[in-house]
Formats: structure tokens, sequence, C-alpha cells
């Protein structure tokens, strides 16, 4: 028998208060991105519980609308610089994210930056942080061409080539959507990119690997 948070149990009652917290629509995404994710997992070969359980909880904060949003991260005792504090929409992750920790002490960090990033993205995101992000994005429920055309390559790429797909497809949809941009995307395209790698070795004589958690 399993405990803690890898148990059938923490997952059925984190699904049914995850029932009550948001809409019935982004509770099917939730319950979507959370089959996705473990798909994802299999595929990859990353830690399918962690998977499943990170893509139903991605966003656990969702159901807050703006100045809801704003509260609970000062209730939680966040620092939100100006820029991150004039863009509420894409700050559940960041709440969730903290929220869960303390709410449930035994998630391990990995799920939470998985939950954590699956907004903004992130500089060195590990593989179920990529997992939960494209989850976010390809599951069942996300209609369209591109989408289906991302889907189709699951397993037919690398996990990071994936990633990169997915994350170009979403910045041009913010763009089409006349949302801002977070102003770190650059910086986060750039830190995946071969060139970037390749300076930042020179640069910095012990640099970060990729894929640290
Ligand atoms: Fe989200
Ligand atoms: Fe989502």
């Amino acid at each position: 028998m399993v405990d803690g948070w890898r148990s059938d149990a923490f997952y059925e009652a984190r699904r049914d208060e995850l029932e009550k917290r948001v809409g019935p629509r982004r509770f099917k995404h939730s319950l979507g991105v959370s089959e996705t994710a473990e798909k994802l997992a299999r595929v990859y070969g990353a830690d399918e519980t962690a998977a499943r359980v990170a893509g139903l909880l991605h966003d656990w904060d969702k159901g807050y609308d703006d100045p809801g949003i704003l509260a609970r991260a000062d209730e939680l005792g966040m620092e939100l610089d100006a820029e991150l504090a004039a863009m509420p929409r894409v700050l559940h992750g960041l709440t969730a994210a903290v929220a869960l920790g303390r709410a449930f002490p035994e998630l391990p960090p990995e799920v939470l930056a998985a939950v954590e990033r699956h907004t903004l993205g992130d500089a060195g995101m590990s593989d179920l942080d990529m997992i939960v992000y494209i989850a976010d994005a390809l599951e069942p429920g996300r209609k369209g061409k591109v989408v289906e055309k991302l889907r189709e390559k699951i397993g037919e790429i690398e996990l990071r080539e994936l990633f990169l797909e997915v994350y170009a497809y979403w910045v041009q949809l913010i763009m089409e959507r006349r949302h801002p941009i977070y102003s770190k995307t650059t910086e986060i395209w750039d830190s995946y990119m071969p060139e970037q790698e390749v300076y930042r070795a020179e640069a910095n004589p012990d640099p970060i690997p990729y894929g640290r958690p």
C-alpha cells in the first residue's frame, strides 16, 4: 500500500477539493492535464505519479478573480514586483505552489516547482516542469490545428524540443490575444538555445546545467 502524496487516497481527496475550488470547465481541464502529464511522464521516462499529481494541482488557485489572487498573494506573504502585480492572470501558479506546500508539507519540492512554473515557465526547467507545462497546453480539452499538430509530436521528438514548441506557441498566442508578455520571456527562451549555452559556459566557469530542479 502506498502512503502519503503518492496514494490514491491523496489524489482523490485533492481532486474532490479542487472540484469545489474551481468551476466545472476548469475542473475538467485539470483532470485532462493530470492524465496528459501522466502519459507524457510514461513516454519520456519521468515520475508518473508526480506528473499526475502536479497536473491535477497546477490550477489549484485558478478560481480567484484578479483582486482575489492579489489578496491571496498578500495573505501568503508573497512579495510581488510591480510587473507581476500588474499580471494577476499568471499569479495562480505562484500562489498555488506556496499554498500547497504549506497545506500539504508531504508534497515534494519538484511537484511544487512544476505547479509554480506552469504559467511563466523558467530557465532550467526539470523534465517534470516541462511535462506539466506541455500537458497544460495539450490536454484533450484544448482544441485547434496547432494543438493537434503538437499533440502528434508527443514521443516523436525530445521532451525539451516539444517544450520549446509549446512555449513558442503560447508566447505567440499571448501576443495575438494582446496580453502583456512577461519581461523574462526572452531570457527564458535564450537559456535553452545552444548559442547561449556556449556563451554561458564561457562566461561562467561553473555553469548551471539544464534540467536542474
Ligand atoms: Fe494555469
Ligand atoms: Fe491550466
